[in-house]
């Protein structure tokens, strides 16, 4: 294979855009648009294909770099652009968002609530410029200019030919506005909103950058090349919806129908269709049909929709599995090594903790699946952890349920635990001013809960301070008063202070370790320093630094003092003279830190097992 490294030129999606480009490359029927008359010298074979995808992929065929004018694509833009400016309701009362089911041109108007059916056609869209902000004509169509150039992410331009062209013959635009003065639909300065008008649909383009805008609406409004937002998730919505029931006129209905997709069309012999979350199209041909969209351009849709089963009322995806397993407190524990006593107790109590691991993202349907989970589980559940950290995102609904679940489980502060969220979820929810108890990552929630358990059993480690006797160490328990006697000669009584080292990577292992008070951290240093990984943490009355027993050779971590800790240090060599001077005493060690190490196997495979299931 070498020297085949497979390119985007070649890829199987850019292949399929190239056969349905090819397909239709042959198809010349309708007319190039001359009603503008600069428009009519347009080269009407040109043709282009391009896809950019939601997260700003770009497949590209034939002339999908060629400028042409916007024309009536500008319509859905500019509207978004005066919802920005003025508001929702304030819009509405001037454009309404009814399909008339009439050429783009048409001369009919919302009689009952006095303003044009929708912003798509050109009665709408003039009201709709009319409502753009901004001191004078300047600074108004900078405002629109700037706008597209955020969704095309590129600096663009007008053709100051086709725009005097239109300003100078569009007496049918110029009578639609001045019904409208006179109605009340808009207001002063007429001529200054129809230079506008015209302006805005002279602004060149190329197929890619209708891709590109298209791709920016997929993307709720974030260009996904630039990563910059060019308008409002809020607006991408009332475009998009406009744009799938009025955007290619009186084809609308139609073309709903049969392709799916939302999508705005202009005389210039543009089409652009957006699949919301996926991907954007934008289309290059100039040859019309009656009803003034592109005919290579519907049909490269209608092909793309068909082949690959884009219709958006086709769905391909029922909410998938968001918990992607669950486990609880007693079969995986967190990075604390503790004492038997209170294994056992998290062992007996741990059921009580559920952990959900959560994926994807967080919407009505996944949540309400969660909810139904839970449900199951409510008679054993104290701690609910939700672990978080393959989640990709939550809209703002998703967050209201969340705090709904919270709320809905007795002891909110006590009960909900989110682990490892990404920022972005856990400030947004914390924004609303909603509690949580939130932890960067899963160890340290389930630690937390591990605690809360203990520390109901009485078991409160946290605030122990008394070294342990050495009766409490757990492998040395069970042992009679003289043979505590003799250990006690042997061992050193060792205090270190926080972040202080007691095992560092490479020393000779000649110990072993009891911990008495405190918490050590045992943790690796990573290659190329980058910052050391935790592996786990020691607590009192747990035996560390075991394996120089049977290995001697250099240790291979470091363990550092969490806090003021106090050791009980045995010194190998001391350990071997028992064999001489008490050998039941070492055989009975020896047993200890052997059955110590298999429950750490059994306990570990335990883990493995319910990992796997
Ligand atoms: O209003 C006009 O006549 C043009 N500037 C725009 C019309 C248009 O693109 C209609 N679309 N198919």
């Amino acid at each position: 294979m070498a020297g085949l490294t497979p390119s985007v030129e070649d890829s199987p999606i850019l292949t399929c855009i190239a056969d349905i480009y090819d397909h239709y490359r042959a198809l010349d029927s309708g007319n190039v648009a001359d009603y503008i008359p600069k428009l009519a010298n347009v080269y009407p074979d040109y043709f282009g294909i391009c896809i950019a995808t939601a997260d700003g992929q770009i497949y590209e065929v034939g002339d999908s770099q060629q400028p042409f004018t916007i024309q009536s694509i500008s319509k859905a833009f500019v509207y978004g652009l005066a919802l920005a400016d003025r508001g929702r309701e304030a819009v509405m009362s001037k454009v309404g968002v009814e399909p008339t089911g009439e050429a783009f041109n048409s001369i009919i108007f919302d009689e009952q609530n006095n303003r044009p059916y929708n912003p798509m056609v050109n009665a709408g869209a003039i009201a709709t410029t009319a409502l753009i902000q901004g001191n004078g004509y300047d600074e108004r169509f900078s405002r629109i200019l700037q706008m597209f150039e955020r969704f095309a992410g590129r600096a663009l331009s007008v053709d100051e030919a086709v725009f005097q062209s239109e300003r100078e013959t569009g007496n049918r635009n110029r009578a639609i506005a001045y019904l409208e003065l006179n109605a009340g639909m808009i207001d002063e300065p007429l001529e200054e909103h129809l230079d506008l008008y015209f302006r805005q649909c002279s602004i060149l383009v190329t197929a890619r950058d209708l891709a590109v805008m298209a791709a920016t609406l997929a993307n709720n409004g974030v260009n996904p090349i630039t990563g910059e937002r060019a308008i409002d998730a809020e607006q991408v919505t009332s475009i998009l919806s406009v744009m799938g029931s009025c955007g290619m006129y009186d084809f609308s209905g139609e073309w709903i129908y049969r392709v799916g997709l939302p999508a705005k069309s202009g005389v210039g012999g543009g089409i652009t269709a957006v699949m919301p979350g996926q991907f954007g199209i934008g289309t290059f041909s100039p040859r019309l049909d009656e009803q003034g969209n592109s005919v290579r351009g519907i049909r490269v849709c209608e092909e793309f929709a068909e082949r690959f089963q884009l219709h958006l009322f086709r769905t391909h995806v029922i909410a998938g599995s968001v918990v992607r397993r669950t486990y609880t407190g007693s079969t995986i524990s967190s990075k604390r090594s503790r004492r038997a006593l209170e294994r056992a107790v998290l062992e007996r109590n741990g059921s009580k903790t559920i952990v959900y691991e959560l994926q994807g993202d967080l919407y009505f349907a996944t949540i309400e699946q969660l909810v139904r989970r839970i449900q199951e589980d409510l008679p054993q559940l104290k701690f609910l952890i939700l672990d978080g950290c393959r989640l990709r995102q939550a809209n703002e609904s998703a967050l209201t349920l969340l705090h709904g679940l919270q709320q809905w489980l007795a002891h909110p502060e006590e009960r909900v635990v989110f682990a490892g969220f990404p920022t972005a979820i856990s400030t947004e929810f914390q924004q609303c001013g909603w509690q949580s108890l939130v932890f960067e990552d899963m160890d340290t929630a389930l630690e937390w809960c591990e605690n809360q358990l203990l520390a109901e059993a009485g078991y409160n480690s946290e605030e122990r301070s008394a070294p342990l006797r050495l009766s409490e160490i757990d492998i040395l328990s069970g042992l009679s008063t003289e043979e505590y006697e003799v250990i006690a000669s042997l061992i050193d009584e060792v205090k270190y202070c926080s972040g202080e080292s007691i095992i560092r990577e490479g020393d000779n292992a000649d110990r072993l370790f009891f911990l008495a008070a405190g918490a050590a951290t045992v943790s690796l240093q990573l290659p190329n320093g980058q910052r050391s990984k935790r592996l786990n943490t020691i607590m009192p009355g747990v035996t560390f630094g075991e394996l120089a027993l049977f290995f001697g050779g250099k240790r291979t971590a470091d363990v550092i003092a969490e806090n003021d800790a106090v050791c009980y240090v045995l010194p190998l060599e001391c350990f071997e003279t028992l064999i001489e001077t008490a050998p039941n005493l070492h055989a009975k060690l020896l047993g200890a830190v052997g059955k110590n190490l298999a429950d750490l196997l059994r306990r570990t495979t335990a883990e493995v097992r319910s990992l796997e299931a």
